[in-house]
Parts: C-alpha cells; structure tokens; sequence
C-alpha cells in the first residue's frame, strides 16, 4: 500500500460526544486501501487564531477502496484538531496516507483480545473487522472515563465480538480489575494475542501479561509527529529489542511503527 498525497473532500465532520469528532473524506480510492493500524498525515487548515504547521497522524477508523471513502475519529485537544473540526462538507483537506506498518493477524490465531481506552478505540476498531473476516473470534475490552465517553461499540458488536465496557467513575478500568477480568477471560477462551491502543499504563499491564501468559502482543504507540515518513527523526521513542540481549534502540515511530511488539514498548 504506496502512500498517497492527495486533496480529499471532506464529506461529513460531526461531533460524536462533547470531545470527539467523526469526519468522512473522500480520496483517491488507491489511497483508501489500508490496512488496520495505518495512519494518514492531515494538513489541518489555518483559521484566525489557529495556524498549525505541521501535519497530523490520525489513525484510520474505517475506509473503503471501492468507494474512496475514508474516516477519522478524532478527539479536539488542540491547534490542529481544532481547526480540523471546523472543516464542513465540501471542503478539501489534503491528506497523506497511509502510513505507517499495521496490526499483524497471523495464520494461526483463533481467538484475540483487543483492549482499547479513548481514542484507541479509532485505530482497534478495523482490526476488529479483520479479524472477524478472517474467522477469528474478538473479545473487546472498551475503556473510557465515562459511559458519555464510550465510542464505537456497534463496531465491535456488529461482528458479534464479546464485548465488555469499564469506565473510571465505577472504577471498574483500574489496572487491579482489568488485570483480574483479563485473566478470568483468558481463563475462560485463552487467546492468541493481545492488541491495544490508547493508554500507557494499560500498555505496560498488558506487557507484563503477554510474558506471563506466553502470547504475543501489539501496541499501537502514539507520538508527536512532522513528516510521517521517516525523514525528521521528530518521533523517535526508545524501544527494547525483543531477544536475548534486551537491547535498548531508538525508532521512528512512523516508520517502524506506529504498531510494535507489545514486549519492546518501553516508555
Ligand atoms: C499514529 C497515530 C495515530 C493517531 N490517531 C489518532 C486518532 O485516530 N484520533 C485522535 O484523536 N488522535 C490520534 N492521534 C493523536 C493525534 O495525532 C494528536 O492528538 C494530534 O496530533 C494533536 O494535534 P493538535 O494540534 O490538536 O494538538 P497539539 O496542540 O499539537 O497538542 C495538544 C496535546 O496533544 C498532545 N499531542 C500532540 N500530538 C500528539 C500525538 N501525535 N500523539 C499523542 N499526543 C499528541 C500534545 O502533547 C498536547 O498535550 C494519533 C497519533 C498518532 C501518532
Ligand atoms: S515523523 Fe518524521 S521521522 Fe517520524
């Protein structure tokens, strides 16, 4: 899948809950091939107050090579998102995309477990569906601060994944209960592999989990980013190897990533 620099048309940009958008853009439909995990970089548009520079990576939330169409869930938390959100049917938005290496489903998994917080849950919910084409069966652990906050269930339910919610305010998300309720899970119908999105602590829980269980595991990390396309070196992170020797290495996370082996996220 070559990345593409095109000008989409914004379709539809409408507000999801008081803190995220969903927008609808229309592309080049060489460009809507993309597999779960990719990312576009979004020129955003300047306004009065606002003047974003660079791009922005959004991770792909749903797209579709027949019709071109592609679609972002984005939370509002700044400069360019704002501008984003002003954008109406009609206007273009030059994108660049997809970027980025994906979600890996390997042969042989049966059954996985995917556990999203917040916006995660954008970049998880296409996994779910590919996995689900594959007759491999999802079960999904939906994470946010609030019921108001929870986003994208029919994703999940409409490729019948077992779907299980845990919120902050009945502190049913602690890392104590998410812990427990992945084991009781997996205790239950082991599964393969673990895939998150979305949070840092859930990140090095699940980290600790895919060791003890002997699964594999894949996070996909987010970062501030320029280019996207491996060229400024802006979004370095440190990673551990994955082998005998546990080495420390640097990586881009547009390039080599944004998914990783869940065993080399270090920070
Ligand atoms: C591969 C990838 C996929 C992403 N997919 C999505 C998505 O589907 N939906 C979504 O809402 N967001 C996603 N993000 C995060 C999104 O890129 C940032 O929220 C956005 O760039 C913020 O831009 P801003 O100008 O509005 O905010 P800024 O004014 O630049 O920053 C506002 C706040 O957001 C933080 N921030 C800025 N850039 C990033 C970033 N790249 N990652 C994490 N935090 C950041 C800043 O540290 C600051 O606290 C993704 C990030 C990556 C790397
Ligand atoms: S964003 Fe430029 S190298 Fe990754």
């Amino acid at each position: 899948m070559r990345a593409i620099d095109s000008l989409s048309t914004v379709i539809r940009n409408e507000s999801v809950n008081d803190e995220y958008k969903h927008m609808v853009v229309k592309v080049d439909r060489a460009a809507a091939t993309v597999a779960p995990g990719q990312f576009f970089n979004l020129l955003c548009p300047q306004s009065e107050s606002d003047k974003p520079f660079f791009r922005r990576p959004m991770s792909t939330y749903f797209a579709d090579p027949v019709s071109g169409q592609v679609e972002f869930l984005y939370k509002v938390v700044g400069t360019g998102t704002r501008t984003l959100a002003e954008l109406k049917s009609g206007d273009i938005l030059p994108i660049l995309g997809p970027l980025g290496k994906g979600f890996v489903l390997k042969d042989h998994y049966k059954h996985i477990l995917i556990i999203g917080r917040g916006v995660g849950l954008a970049t998880l919910a296409p996994l779910a569906e590919a996995a689900a084409d594959r007759k491999i069966t999802v079960t999904a652990i939906l994470s946010a601060r609030d019921r108001e906050h929870l986003m994208s269930q029919h994703r999940f339910t409409n490729i019948y994944a077992n779907v299980i919610e845990i919120i902050d305010t009945d502190n049913s998300s602690s890392m104590h209960n998410l812990e427990k309720l992945t084991l009781d899970l997996y205790n239950q119908q082991p599964f393969d592999a673990i895939f998150t999105c979305g949070s840092t602590r859930i990140t090095k829980l699940l980290q600790q989990l895919v060791i003890d269980l002997d699964i594999d595991g894949q996070v996909a990390v987010e970062q501030q980013m320029a280019c996207g396309v491996g060229m400024c070196y802006c979004c370095v992170k440190p990673f551990q190897l994955n082998n005998e020797n546990k080495k420390m290495v640097s990586k881009r996370v547009c390039i080599d990533g944004p998914v990783f082996d869940i065993r080399e996220f270090a920070l």
